[in-house]
């Protein structure tokens, strides 16, 4: 099939921030103790931060890192987790000890090691705005007031400039501990972020917040003025309780349900004047939902077999195939696209659970969507180009619901290297047998003298990554001439691709 793609070089519609390739990391499972934080691993560094991690993460050039949570934020003390003396406590989100060995001060060196933005999301839950803003003294403030004295007697003279918090994690659910009614929710974010603000005017704040109205209606016009950003999560394939994956068809009849919140959230920002103020920090994002259950339901479960050991099934690298990677490539592109208001978006997570780096006790796994992280931060360009397709193919799949979609078969992103004559075009081929060629043609006078093509592909769509065993991979072709205005390109069937033009 053969589909004509027009890019016009010099028509910007925006310019990505590298905050899109952000990634959130939660004290769940194995993400923290035993992922990236792991004293007893022959990787550990003098920290305990396993260096084989940090490499793989500045590989992808993290950019941003959301911690501690997620759920288990909501009944956090950040005040255990520093100090000389670490309080272990039962987390009552996740119900298990946390030994509090991982703190504030670990955090953050990790993000200077990794070379990352620290992102901290706050206690709404059962916490208060003076324990948020007594967090940002501990961090921000130099050495006033007994936070920041508390924070040089625990060895660490320099503030720790944390820039970005958010005030909550989905406080609007019902799973989550102290909820909020979104009456309860706009007052209690004004005065957290008053505090927080007081303490340090240069943070940037953001509150949890969804594509429900009135939620958000009370939210931004009680707080309009005090943030920076607004919080929104989305899993597509929902496995809290059940640990059912979407294969690879039903995987792609979600990419139809890309942009569905970024457009009701645009269009409320928009209506009350707050689009140019304020923007989205998509902020928790991944195809598959976390496996956890009997915590998010009424009915606690009583045994580890019920509740815990269940987690473990997030772990199985045989699961994350190329509907993980060509989705992860689709929805890249959508943030892209939307760059003009989308800001920050963080993968959730980034270590382990359904992340993109599995840690075992001899190394690493990349799983699929490490790669695309790859293809995406280090091949594509950073301004966002005007494109079109024609004649574009369409091809039918029935979703896990049963919905019956009709799928564009190509996503692409044009885009340009600033102040060069670089372009470079995401195309992802989501059929799941069939080849696509793609017609290239630049607008205007632009001449492109070579071309490559850069992949992420396994021989099949259930490829995968596992100890011993690595079917993904990215692969960079031959740097060949470009002859004649139209360049065409054959992708392969589940691929994502960035063609580079030079
Ligand atoms: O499944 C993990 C949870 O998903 C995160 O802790 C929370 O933020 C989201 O609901």
């Amino acid at each position: 099939m053969h589909t004509g793609v027009f890019i016009h070089p010099d028509r910007v519609l925006g310019r990505r921030s590298m905050m899109l390739y952000g990634h959130f990391i939660e004290h769940f499972h194995r993400q923290i103790y035993g992922g990236v934080f792991d004293p007893s691993s022959p990787f550990a560094d003098e920290d305990g931060l396993r260096t084989d991690v940090l490499d793989a993460m500045r590989k992808i050039r993290v950019p941003v890192l959301r911690w501690p949570g997620g759920c288990f934020v909501s009944s956090y003390n950040w005040k255990k987790a520093v100090g000389r003396d670490r309080t272990p406590v039962f987390d009552k989100a996740w119900r298990v000890e946390d030994p509090n060995t991982f703190g504030t001060d670990e955090f953050v060196a990790m993000c200077r090691k990794i070379g990352c933005e620290p992102y901290i999301c706050t206690n709404a839950g059962t916490g208060t705005p003076e324990e948020m803003s007594d967090w940002v003294e501990y961090c921000n403030l130099e050495s006033e007031g007994e936070f920041a004295r508390w924070r040089i007697a625990n060895g660490h003279p320099q503030a720790h400039k944390v820039r970005f918090w958010s005030i909550g994690n989905e406080n609007y659910g019902s799973w989550e501990l102290g909820a909020k009614t979104a009456g309860e929710w706009g007052r209690l974010v004004r005065e957290s972020a008053k505090l927080m603000k007081h303490v340090d005017p240069d943070v940037e704040l953001s509150a949890a917040a969804l594509t429900d109205i009135e939620w958000n209606v009370d939210l931004l016009s009680k707080c309009g003025q005090y943030l920076d950003w607004i919080s929104i999560h989305k899993y597509w394939n929902l496995m809290a309780e059940n640990n059912d994956f979407a294969d690879y068809e039903q995987s792609m009849a979600y990419t139809n349900d890309l942009d569905t919140d970024i457009r009701k959230v645009r269009g409320l920002l928009t209506a009350m004047g707050l689009e140019k103020r304020i923007r989205i920090a998509y902020d928790e994002w991944n195809l598959r939902g976390w496996h956890h259950p009997n915590v998010h339901s009424i009915r606690q479960g009583r045994t580890k077999e019920e509740y815990l050991l269940p987690r473990d099934k997030n772990d199985i690298n045989s699961d994350y195939t190329m509907a993980d990677a060509v989705f992860t490539a689709c929805f890249l592109n959508t943030l892209n696209r939307n760059c003009d208001i989308i800001g920050m978006a963080n993968f959730a997570p980034v270590v382990n659970t359904r992340g993109c780096i599995f840690t075992h006790r001899d190394g690493l796994v990349l799983r699929s969507t490490y790669h695309i992280f790859d293809l995406y931060v280090n091949y594509l360009g950073d301004e966002i180009l005007d494109s079109w397709m024609e004649n574009g193919a369409a091809m039918h799949v029935v979703g896990k619901a049963g919905n019956h979609e009709d799928v564009s078969v190509l996503d692409v992103l044009a885009t340009r290297r600033r102040g060069t004559n670089d372009l470079a075009v995401a195309a992802v081929n989501k059929h799941p047998s069939e080849k696509q060629v793609l017609a290239l043609t630049a607008e205007g006078n632009y001449t492109a003298g070579s071309y490559r093509v850069v992949t992420v592909n396994g021989p099949e769509t259930g490829s995968y990554n596992d100890i011993g065993t690595e079917q993904v991979k990215l692969t960079e072709g031959e740097w060949l001439p470009v002859t004649g205005r139209t360049l065409e390109v054959t992708l392969e069937p589940h691929s994502a691709n960035v063609i580079q033009l030079s």
